[in-house]
């Protein structure tokens, strides 16, 4: 099962870097030359996007929204698990852009009509993947997919990034869990708890 992941920003490298080792994986972004620099800086394999789409099993998408949206019309991406760890934020932060009757996971499902599209990681802050393993290992990476199949190949790719995961549902849930991604972020940020933190669902003893 290869697995490539395209976009080299902050969840690009991060995941990347807790992936090498642990699985194949192919790394790709617009600049190829730092793709390459990158990859051996963590024994991985670098290609251009469209080889990297081609060889892998697992597309993930670690883009901007809006560029993640174009590159999943790609008829290239057909028959392949996408994942998409998009939060569709303002630009100035404020809020989300799309919401309550649709999410950026269900738009690009739409686009990517060949693929079966996981969300995954959008409530996990980039400097997580730089965090000991054994300090995310119970952190939840929450995931939702119309294809089981595909949710379960994604989840054994969380597994190995050193994380749990928490089943949503179908591709809808997305449409919850990117709120839940923006009130990470005004945790994070506007609220001023920092970036080493994670939502996670708590079994109460009654
Ligand atoms: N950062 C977080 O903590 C966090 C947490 C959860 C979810 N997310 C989501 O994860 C995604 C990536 O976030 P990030 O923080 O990694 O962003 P980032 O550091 O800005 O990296 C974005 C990457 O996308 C590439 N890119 C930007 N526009 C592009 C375009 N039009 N076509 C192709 N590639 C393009 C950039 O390439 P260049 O290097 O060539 O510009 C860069 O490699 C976003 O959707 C964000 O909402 C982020």
């Amino acid at each position: 099962m290869t697995t490539a992941i395209i976009g080299l920003g902050n969840m690009g490298k991060g995941l990347a870097r807790r992936l090498a080792g642990k699985t194949d994986l192919v790394v790709a972004g617009r600049n190829e030359v730092s793709a390459r620099d990158f990859a051996r800086s963590i024994g991985a394999a670098s290609a251009t996007v469209e080889a990297a789409v081609a060889g892998a099993d697992i597309v993930v998408l670690a883009l901007p929204f809006a560029a993640a949206l174009e590159l999943a019309a790609s008829p290239a991406l057909a028959g392949k698990v996408v994942v998409d760890l998009s939060n569709p934020v303002k630009p100035d932060f404020s809020g989300l852009a799309i919401g309550h009757v649709t999410s950026a996971a269900e738009q690009i499902q739409q686009a990517a009509s060949g693929s079966q599209v996981v969300k995954a990681f959008n409530t996990i802050f980039a400097g997580l993947f730089d965090a000991p393993r054994a300090a995310t290992e119970s952190v939840p990476v929450f995931l939702a997919g119309n294809d089981e199949s595909a949710v379960e190949a994604v989840a054994q790719l969380v597994a190995k990034a050193g994380f749990a995961t928490e089943k949503t549902g179908g591709i809808d849930a997305a449409r919850l869990l990117e709120p839940l991604g923006m009130l990470n972020i005004r945790f994070g940020y506007g609220l001023g708890r920092g970036t080493a933190i994670a939502p996670n669902w708590l079994a109460v003893a009654a």
